[in-house]
């Protein structure tokens, strides 16, 4: 028997070519999966652990927060707040930074986070995750500021994502490719279950919130209709629909058999002044990274969106992504 590769000896090779021999960036790696072990139990056990359903309170983005965003958001920061790998840490439940309590050392890395994103799926018992992004602090910093954080996702040193579906997977990218870890409950660990993750160029499958439909810009209305004609359209093909409402399970199918992503910004949204749904920081920038990663492509209508320059720490955007050739063909269309 062997006992295969760990998320830890995995990471531990792979920081060699991030920042020398320092144990910091394999530290904050399993501080995260320790929080996302701890996310997938709670998330397991449901009702059994009375987690489930809503607190009477909303987050920064005036959104009904679930129990389980909440303690997911303290499960993240106590599994990052005490080891000395992060200088201070961002997430969608938080307002303001959260920074490492007095007398705890500081790290050399700031982390974002969705603790729980999809969390409208988590009572009916369908798949929810975790999404983080890693960035470098700014050297010689005592307390990093918001300022620091808002860094184009070009920038990132890593990402990835924690889905809790029927396997608990954990998904990374260290900017060489993007690999599958799948957690072993019994053993504890998280195993390599795939490497240089694909996503197929073509693709008949899109995925948006039908809806919105009456709001769509031109552009996203023409694919969708073209799509929708199928082979009797332009396109020549049927396409199939998918939408499960987690951003995490989402992409982890177009990872897994390719796809289009979309979120668009809509005249609902700029209705009431937001650009889009998702956010940048924690959302569209890990996930751009992840995708292009493997292959794919992820833009906001006609820009690549690891390039745009954050104004805030909260920012929403459009977000399309997955399959190249029909990522492309997107955004093409804002540009006619
Ligand atoms: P979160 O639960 O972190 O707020 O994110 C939910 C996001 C994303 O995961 C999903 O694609 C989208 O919101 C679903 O939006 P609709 O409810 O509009 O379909
Ligand atoms: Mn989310
Ligand atoms: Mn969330």
């Amino acid at each position: 028997m062997r006992i295969g590769t760990t998320l830890t000896s995995y990471i531990l090779r792979k920081q060699r070519d991030i920042e020398g021999a320092s144990g910091t960036f394999t530290g904050l790696l399993n501080d995260i999966a320790v929080a996302c072990k701890k996310i997938a139990d709670l998330v397991n056990k449901g009702d059994l652990v009375n987690v489930l359903g809503s607190v009477d309170a909303t987050n920064v983005q005036g959104e009904q927060q679930k129990k389980l965003d909440v303690i997911s958001n303290q499960l993240m920061i106590e599994a990052l707040e005490g080891n000395g790998h992060i200088a201070a840490l961002a997430s969608e439940e938080m307002e303001d930074l959260h920074h490492v309590p007095d007398g705890a050392r500081r790290g050399r890395y700031l982390l974002l986070c969705d603790p729980l994103d999809g969390s409208s799926n988590v009572d009916v018992n369908v798949s929810v995750g975790t999404i983080f992004s890693i960035l470098r602090a700014p050297e010689g910093v005592e307390a990093p500021q918001i300022a620091d954080f808002l860094k184009p996702g070009v920038e990132q040193i890593a990402a990835g994502y924690c889905l809790y579906g029927p396997s608990t997977m954990l998904v990374l990218t260290t900017g060489d490719g993007v690999s599958a870890f799948t957690l072993d409950r019994d053993f504890g660990e998280f195993l390599l279950t795939k490497e240089n993750i694909t996503i197929p160029a073509d693709t008949a499958e899109f995925a948006i919130n039908a809806s919105n439909q009456r709001f769509w810009e031109p552009p996203v209305a023409r694919y969708i209709e073209e799509c929708l004609q199928g082979a009797d359209g332009p396109r020549g093909k049927n396409f199939n629909m998918r939408w499960v409402a987690s951003m995490v399970a989402e992409v982890h199918r177009i990872l897994t058999r390719g796809g289009i992503f979309m979120y668009p910004g809509d005249k609902r949204l700029k209705a009431v002044g937001k650009a889009g749904k998702l956010r940048l920081m924690y959302e569209a920038n890990p996930m751009a990274f992840i995708v292009e990663q493997a292959g794919g492509t992820a833009v906001c209508d006609g820009q690549r969106i690891m390039e745009i320059q954050p104004d805030e720490l909260h920012q929403r955007i459009p977000v399309m992504l997955g399959s190249r050739n029909e990522v492309e063909r997107l955004a093409s269309y804002f540009q006619t």
